[in-house]
């Protein structure tokens, strides 16, 4: 990603703090629409859930140009994600529901820029869990919840 596109996801995402929750619910409600199999997943609270979900992306996008410093804690949390029954695949229904609250949320300031820069800040993200998490399929099976 190049520095103009960091700024475009840090921006916007300034304007999604304020409305955080109404965009967390707007995700998950897509998200159980595309695949409403996942829903059974989720056993807490989902406007906590909402919350540490947002808390993480905010950490991820303010350190966008110093990704590796967030490295570990992204790994660790893709690690966990062994456990709570996710499979590969969805972590492309959870990109789509993520654009699209996204969207929702920012209305015209979410342009098709916006837009790019964000998808290529969620591959990022999801293809650094995605590995840590097949890693820690791989060396912890017993820690798998099926
Ligand atoms: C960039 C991608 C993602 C981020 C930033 C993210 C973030 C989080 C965070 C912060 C938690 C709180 C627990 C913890 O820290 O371990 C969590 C839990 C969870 N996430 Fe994710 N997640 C992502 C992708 C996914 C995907 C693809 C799924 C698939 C449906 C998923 C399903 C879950 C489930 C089921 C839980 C546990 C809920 C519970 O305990 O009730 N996440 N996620």
């Amino acid at each position: 990603m190049n520095s103009e596109q960091i700024r475009l996801v840090q921006e916007s995402f300034r304007q999604v703090v304020p409305i955080a929750d109404a965009a967390a619910a707007l995700f998950y409600g897509r998200l159980f629409d595309l695949e409403p199999s996942l829903e059974a997943l989720f056993k807490g609270d989902m406007v906590e859930q909402g919350r540490k979900l947002m808390q993480m992306i905010g950490v991820a996008v303010k350190s966008l140009d110093r990704l590796e410093q967030v490295l570990p804690a992204v790994c660790a949390l893709g690690a966990r994600h062994a456990g709570y029954g996710v499979r590969e695949k969805d972590y492309d229904t959870v990109g789509r529901a993520l654009i699209w609250a996204l969207k929702k949320g920012l209305g015209e300031g979410f342009t098709p820029e916006v837009e790019a820069a964000w998808a290529e800040t969620y591959a990022a993200l999801a293809g650094v869990m995605k590995s840590a998490q097949a890693e820690a399929a791989r060396t912890q099976p017993a820690a798998l919840a099926y």
